[in-house]
């Protein structure tokens, strides 16, 4: 909450190119709060680089993801959209949120564990206090809703720790935020293994389907997806693939579960894999149509990039500065 105002945050990494994971559980739903809300979406460039990034990508897929955001649907009049990196006062609050967070709380971060498996080689300081880098983000706009996927459900809950726990010694200092999990897109599976999470750093493209992939691409992606034994597209745990492609379905037409089985009730899986690719594909055209002509005024999102991030600052520096006044900073006028 600033002042009146009720606030929304989230974040994406532009590590990968975006996938409908991304898109379903969490991009889709940041409009939502628009109206109502003052929002805040930021390109979190400074958490991509926990993992080794090449820089020219870095930097060309911060272009991108804003502009992802903007053919999203979110307008930068009425959201604050900018790239991290520009505001100093993440990591400034990050700091001084470490020294109130516990070893033995970061060490119980799933997604600490599975990274650190995956990158052995590079276990680093800044893979294991990201979720302190993601606190701040969220602490230094006195956020209310977090719309994230399921995935990162455990980082927010974390980020409430900690503010409770600052609260307790500094009170009135933050407002503790709520994760907020769409119900259908909150965790998109991997086409190739639906026991794994759909994941812009899969290696095997075909698991995953990108945002900006073209029609053919989709189509031919959803026709290869794993499903399960039998041939009856129906809902259920022990049929993971077929259930994964349901939920894509339902999101992108809006339909219930029991719709689809009805629609599909007699089909086999043939005819309701070419259904998902289509639908998917009708649902992202349009994005994609806006997120090319974004994308090829550069100037235009270097604009942007500038009064987000002079907005995001005006209320960063805020908060950063009640914060250096609780815990007993000198500053000068
Ligand atoms: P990131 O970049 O991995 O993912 C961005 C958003 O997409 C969601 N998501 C998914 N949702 C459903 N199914 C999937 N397969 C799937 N894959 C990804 C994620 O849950 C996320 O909402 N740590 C964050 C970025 C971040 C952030 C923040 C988010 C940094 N600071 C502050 C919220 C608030 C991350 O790595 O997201």
């Amino acid at each position: 909450m600033f002042g009146e105002q009720k606030v929304s945050y989230s974040g994406v990494q532009p590590s990968g190119n975006l996938t409908i994971g991304n898109y379903l559980g969490a991009i889709r739903n940041f409009s939502t709060y628009s109206e109502k809300y003052k929002t805040f979406y930021c390109v979190v460039d400074q958490h991509a680089i926990t993992v080794r990034q090449v820089p020219a990508e870095l930097r060309r897929r911060t272009y991108e993801t804003l502009a992802l955001y903007m053919a999203c649907g979110l307008d930068p009049e009425k959201n604050t959209l900018y790239v991290q990196s520009m505001v100093p006062e993440h990591t400034e609050l990050a700091w001084m949120l470490n020294c109130f967070t516990m070893f033995g709380e970061l060490s119980r971060m799933t997604q600490f564990k599975d990274k650190s498996a995956k990158h052995s080689d590079n276990i680093n300081a800044g893979l294991f206090t990201y979720p302190v880098l993601m606190a701040s983000d969220i602490l230094l706009y006195q956020t209310d809703v977090v719309p994230v996927g399921i995935d990162q459900k455990q980082h927010v809950e974390l980020c409430r720790d900690i503010a409770e726990r600052f609260n307790q010694i500094y009170p009135d200092t933050f407002t503790v935020p709520e994760p907020i999990i769409s119900r259908s897109g909150m965790k998109i599976m991997s086409l190739a293994d639906p026991t794994k999470k759909m994941s812009k750093s899969d290696e095997n493209t075909n698991a995953v389907v990108y945002i900006l992939d073209d029609r053919d691409t989709i189509i031919r992606k959803f026709k290869r997806a794993v499903t399960d034994s039998g041939s009856e597209v129906r809902y259920a745990e022990d049929k993971p693939g077929v259930s994964n492609l349901m939920s894509i379905y339902s999101c992108f037409t809006g339909k219930t579960i029991e719709e689809i089985e009805r629609e599909f009730n007699g089909k086999g899986y043939g005819d309701f894999k070419l259904a998902v690719g289509e639908v998917t594909a009708d649902a992202l055209a349009p994005v994609q149509e806006k997120y090319h002509a974004l994308l090829a005024d550069k100037a235009a999102l270097e604009a942007q990039m500038k009064k987000g991030a002079e907005e995001a600052s005006w209320y960063a520096r805020r908060t950063l500065s009640k914060v250096k006044k609780k815990l007993g900073f000198v500053q000068l006028r």
